[in-house]
């Protein structure tokens, strides 16, 4: 059992929750995951990226958007509740190491992921430039955090009601285009950002690192779900990844991939039990 310790709301469908798991909480690394189950007996198993930890008070923070049926659960939970289930860390931690100038990119809820990669970057002794991308200033996140870290920040949004009226490109092609460029770069975000963002790259020959994580459903490498075209090989995100070289991600066709079981979650908040019934 892992007892919820405090839950905010960061906008009106997201959620920071700070959840008991000490052993996760000295492990984790930047970029890796967890699968999180309410109730063990039928309750669906759910990736969330770990936004943040303390080791000392064996903590972990997630975020998340109440968009399913296990989310909505999750999200009417209280401080002193519980989730029955915490595993992990998953996932490979992102490659950090001293690149020079690296431009971290996040993009909505994305911004809660890109948090420990931007805290790692910098502790490397990296100059971290970050990006926050969201619709409207209400859906800003993570604001006061990224500013302790990064060197310099740049907020924008679809509408202009805070920061600068653009989209993330229009600032990482500005940073791209400068001299000199920056030497590394990372998005994680809606896909179809992370998509644009490797264009905007591609064009100035910055690698960039995308996270994959939207795409996984049980986390765990049996469900087939998280299969994406990366190099023109066939990769799973959630044991391959969830960070791939963005320059080689097949885009188009985990967007497609995504859309598959959209109508189906809309309609009747479909539970993924595909592991669970495997066992039975
Ligand atoms: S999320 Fe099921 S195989 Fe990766």
């Amino acid at each position: 059992m892992n007892q919820i310790l405090s839950k905010k709301q960061l906008s009106a469908d997201v959620y920071e929750m700070v959840v008991e798991a000490p052993l996760v909480a000295r492990a984790r690394k930047a970029g890796q995951f967890i699968i999180l189950q309410i109730d063990t007996d039928w309750g669906e198993r759910i990736p969330l990226t770990i936004a943040d930890a303390d080791a000392e008070k064996g903590t972990i923070t997630i975020v998340f958007q109440s968009v399913g049926a296990t989310t909505l659960k999750l999200a009417i939970k209280e401080p002193g509740d519980c989730v029955e289930n915490i595993l992990g860390p998953l996932g490979n931690p992102t490659h950090i190491e001293k690149f020079g100038t690296v431009l971290c990119v996040g993009g909505g809820i994305g911004v809660a992921p890109l948090y420990p990669i931007v805290q790692a970057m910098k502790t490397a002794g990296n100059k971290v430039i970050v990006i926050i991308g969201a619709r409207s200033k209400e859906l800003v996140i993570f604001e006061e955090r990224m500013r302790n870290y990064a060197d310099e920040l740049i907020i924008v949004t679809d509408d202009g009601s805070y920061g600068k009226k653009a989209l993330v490109t229009e600032p990482l092609k500005e940073f791209c285009a400068a001299s000199p460029k920056p030497d590394m770069s990372v998005a994680i975000g809606p896909p179809v950002m992370m998509k644009f963002c490797e264009k905007t790259t591609a064009e100035f020959n910055v690698p960039i690192l995308v996270s994959l994580n939207t795409i996984m459903i049980d986390g765990t490498g049996m469900c087939g779900g998280c299969r994406v075209t990366v190099g023109g090989e066939t990769k799973f995100v959630c044991v391959d990844g969830p960070e791939f070289d963005g320059h080689k991600v097949d885009f188009d066709n985990m967007m497609l991939r995504m859309r598959a079981f959209k109508e189906r979650e809309d309609t009747d908040h479909h539970q993924c039990h595909i592991e669970l019934e495997a066992v039975k």
